[in-house]
């Protein structure tokens, strides 16, 4: 029995996808598999029973990547999954920042007992006026799954869209729409946008990315969106450009002691991808990745490992080998399989910065002394042999 650790709740439909042969268990340290959504796991010790966690998300900053990675343990997360939960609240953010909409409910919450109130409201509603979308200049930072939607779908809405990402896959780029304007640096966009939305992983390279040096670029009134994480913007040089009047909103997901119940910011609670779909279409994802990898040593969409894929695994023995990206270490398996008589029968290997994977198809099953043998290799950080 594979056992699989849930450290929050994970949607019902992808744990029914779970195969008869795999049980949940509440002991972290005795799981093969983990499914995890925002629990921090960075002060968390990984045991070597484990093999994979899969975050049903986007975003991987509550996971210790590299620390993983060098005990051979695969990080997938869910690109894509929960894309369109996202995007829709970004959109909902440039509505309410474009008009008073928050403002507007307040109001009539505060009213409600004016019998009135249908007549006060009309004089009362030019406080809540605002302006329309359509025609203004939308910026996004990283057209990855979010940000392509976001493009497409603004462009219905009449904006000009602008996109910049040094990064752009060729897939990504055939499903933007050909009205988006990709443009070669961010600065482009600071200086020509009306909406800025940044849809960038949190890494050290995009901490801060929306600082002073930026916002002093942007144009007067500009509205900065975070749908991504907090700390992607310096939110002391945000509230510091609102007091200005340099920027007319930020609007945020991520609310935090530094942004809460501060004029001019708009904030809600994490909401982007808690809606039922994204919420079961990451859950069905994440649970396939493990599973897949759990039984096939396939890698598809992790974050610290290469994509490799051999398909089922249906030879006597098939060893998967994760280990550090350096010299000879799949001439030292090669030559130690040929010292003991075993053949290979088929073969992949991919590396991905310092970290490297390689499943071999064995055309027979290999002793513990051949897999001891395998893991003293140099650079070795984790064999695992999958029999059928
Ligand atoms: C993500 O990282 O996918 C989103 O922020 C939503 C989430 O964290 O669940």
């Amino acid at each position: 029995m594979a056992k699989i650790n849930c450290l929050n709740p994970i949607a019902q439909v992808g744990l029914d996808n779970l195969p008869a042969n795999y049980e949940l268990t509440d002991d972290f340290a005795a799981a093969q598999g983990v499914l995890v959504r925002s629990a921090k796991m960075h002060d968390m010790e990984l045991s070597d029973n484990l093999l994979a966690i899969a975050r049903a998300g986007a975003g991987v900053n509550n996971i210790p990547l590299d620390k993983c990675a060098q005990k051979g343990i695969v990080v997938f997360n869910t690109p894509g999954a929960n894309a369109n939960g996202v995007k829709e609240l970004v959109i909902a953010g440039m509505l309410m920042a474009a008009r008073d909409i928050v403002g507007g409910i307040e109001w009539v919450q505060a009213n409600k007992d004016d019998a009135d109130i249908a007549k006060d409201m009309e004089k009362a509603k030019k406080a809540f006026a605002g302006y329309e979308l359509k025609g203004k200049k939308l910026g996004i930072i990283g057209l990855g799954a979010i940000g392509i939607l976001v493009a497409n779908t603004a462009r219905h809405f009449g904006m000009e869209v602008y996109g910049c990402d040094p990064f752009l896959s060729v897939n990504n780029a055939l499903k933007l729409s050909r009205d988006v304007k990709v443009v070669g640096s961010n600065d482009e966009i600071f200086q020509t946008c009306d909406y800025i939305t940044v849809h960038v992983p949190l890494m050290d390279s995009t901490k801060g990315l929306i600082n002073k040096a930026a916002i002093d670029q942007m144009k007067d009134g500009v509205v900065i969106l975070n749908f991504a994480r907090d700390i992607l913007c310096d939110e002391e040089a945000v509230l510091a450009g609102i007091e200005s009047g340099k920027i007319r909103k930020y609007v945020s997901d991520f609310p935090n002691a530094t942004t809460a119940g501060k004029k001019g910011v708009i904030l809600t609670p994490h909401l982007g991808a808690s809606t039922e779909e994204s919420e079961d279409n990451c859950a069905v994802m994440a649970v396939d990745e493990i599973v897949d990898f759990i039984d096939n040593g396939n890698i598809r969409n992790s974050v610290n490992y290469p994509a490799v894929n051999l398909g089922p695994a249906t030879m006597p023995a098939r060893v998967c080998v994760a280990h550090k990206n350096i010299p000879n270490v799949i001439s030292g398996f090669t030559s130690l399989a040929g010292a003991n008589g075993v053949n290979i029968e088929n073969m992949v290997s991919a590396s991905r910065g310092e970290y490297s994977y390689a499943i071999f198809d064995l055309t027979s099953k290999v002793t513990e002394d051949f897999v001891e043998k395998a893991e003293a290799l140099e650079g070795v950080l984790k064999v695992r042999v999958i029999e059928k």
